[in-house]
C-alpha cells in the first residue's frame, strides 16, 4: 500500500489519512514553512529548487542476509535521483542554501517504487513534529521582529537543546564543488526484515565515489546561481557519477526514534550497492519523494515520529503545489 509510481495515487491515499491526529499538524507545519520565504506557487514547500537525473542501482548483495527488499538483492534496478537546494525559495542561489538534498526513487519490479531521501547534514533539528512546529513558529516570530540570524539561533538553541547538533552541522557546511562530491545522510532509522522475519535497525548514507570536495574560497566568488546543476550536467556529458549505499547496523540501545542524534561512529557498515547517475531528465509528472514509501517487503518504518510525520506533510505540500499554476517569476530548472 505504500507503493505507487504515480504520486497522485499516493497523495490521494495519503489524504485519506488514517492518522487523523496528525492531519491538523501537517497543514499547520506547511503553513509555517510557507512563512519562511513566502508562498511560491507550484513549487515544493521545501527543497523547492531541484533537478532530476536518471540512474541505475546495482546491489552488492551484501545486505541480503538482513533484508528481502527486491532492490537490495542481486539484479540491477532503474532509479531516479533528484538533487535539491534545501531552501523554500526556488529562486535562491545555490551558494546561499547551505544544506543539499538527494532523493532517490528505486524502480522495483511490477511498477512499485521505494524512496530514500537524504541531506548533507547527519541529524535533524527537531525530535518530534510538535517541536518542529514550535521552532518554526519561534523563527517566524523572531524574523517578524527583525532579529539577526545569530540571535535567532541563540534563541532556538536556548529553548531547544535537541537542535544544537543539527545547527552546528549546518554551520560547518561549505558550498560543495558538485552535487556528487557530498556525503548524504538519510538521518532516520529504518528496520530491515530478513527471510526469517528478524528485524534489524539500520540507517542509510550515500558515499560519493568522486570523494568529498568543497569549493575553494576563491571559487565561491565566481559561481552562477545554479552552478551545481550546470556542473553536474557538464560532468555527465563526459562521464558518469556514482555513489555507494552504506547501511549502518544499529546496536542494542541505539535510538530508533530520535533523528536529532547520530549513532556512534564505530557501528558496522555494509556496502549495499552502487548508484550510477547517467543523464539529466525532466522531472516526471507528480513526483513526490515521500520517505515512508518502502518496498513491499524487507523494510519497515521505525518508530521515529518525524519520519512518520513526513508522510502527511509531503502530501499536504503536493496537494497545494499540484493545484497551483507555477509562478513563472521563479527560476525552475528546465
Ligand atoms: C518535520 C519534518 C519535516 C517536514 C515537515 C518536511 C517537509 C518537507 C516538504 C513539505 C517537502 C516538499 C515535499 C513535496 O512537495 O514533494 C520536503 C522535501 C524534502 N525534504 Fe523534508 N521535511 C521534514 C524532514 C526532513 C528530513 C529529516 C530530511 C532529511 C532526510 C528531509 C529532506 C527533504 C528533501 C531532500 C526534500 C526534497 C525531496 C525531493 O527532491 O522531492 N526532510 N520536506
Amino acid at each position: 500500500m505504500h507503493n505507487s509510481h504515480s504520486s497522485s495515487d499516493s497523495a490521494s491515499e495519503l489524504s485519506r489519512s488514517d492518522r487523523l491526529e496528525s492531519r491538523d499538524l501537517d497543514v499547520q507545519a506547511v503553513d509555517e514553512i510557507e512563512k519562511l520565504t513566502g508562498r511560491h506557487p507550484g513549487y515544493r514547500r521545501a527543497h523547492a529548487k531541484g533537478t532530476c537525473y536518471q540512474a541505475t542501482f546495482q546491489p552488492s548483495g551484501d545486505a541480503a542476509p538482513w533484508t528481502t527488499a527486491p532492490h537490495l538483492q542481486g539484479p540491477q534496478v532503474e532509479a531516479l535521483v533528484r538533487f535539491s537546494e534545501s531552501s523554500t525559495d526556488p529562486a535562491l542561489a545555490d551558494l546561499l542554501s547551505p544544506a543539499k538534498g538527494m532523493a532517490v526513487q528505486f524502480r522495483l519490479p511490477e511498477g512499485q517504487v521505494s524512496n530514500l531521501v537524504a541531506v548533507t547534514v547527519p541529524v535533524f533539528f527537531a525530535r518530534t513534529p510538535e517541536s518542529f512546529m514550535d521552532m518554526l513558529k519561534a523563527v517566524n516570530k523572531a524574523r517578524a521582529g527583525n532579529l539577526g540570524i545569530k540571535e535567532i539561533v541563540h534563541q532556538i538553541t536556548g529553548h531547544f537543546g535537541e537542535a544544537k547538533e543539527s545547527l552546528l552541522s549546518v554551520q560547518r557546511l561549505r558550498p560543495p564543488a558538485s552535487y556528487v562530491t557530498n556525503l548524504y545522510y538519510c538521518i532516520h532509522a529504518y528496520l530491515l526484515v530478513n527471510e526469517a522475519g528478524q528485524r534489524q535497525p539500520v540507517k542509510f548514507e550515500w558515499l560519493p565515489e568522486a570523494g568529498v570536495h568543497m569549493l575553494s574560497i576563491k571559487d565561491t566568488t565566481s559561481q552562477p546561481p545554479d552552478y551545481l546543476e550546470r556542473e553536474l550536467d557538464e560532468r555527465l556529458q563526459q562521464q558518469t557519477a556514482a555513489f555507494r549505499l552504506n547501511i549502518i547496523l544499529g546496536e542494542e540501545g541505539d535510538p530508533t526514534d530520535d533523528p536529532t542524534t547520530a549513532w556512534p561512529e564505530d557501528r558496522q557498515r555494509i556496502d549495499a550497492g552502487r548508484l550510477v547517475l547517467t543523464a539529466p531528465v525532466p522531472e516526471p509528472e507528480g513526483l513526490v519523494m515521500d520517505p515512508t514509501v518502502l518496498p513491499p517487503q524487507g523494510m519497515e518504518l521505525s518508530d521515529d515520529p518525524i519520519l512518520n510525520f513526513r508522510r502527511s506533510a509531503y502530501a499536504e505540500s503536493w496537494k497545494r503545489r499540484s493545484s497551483e499554476p507555477m509562478d513563472k517569476m521563479d527560476t525552475e530548472p528546465e
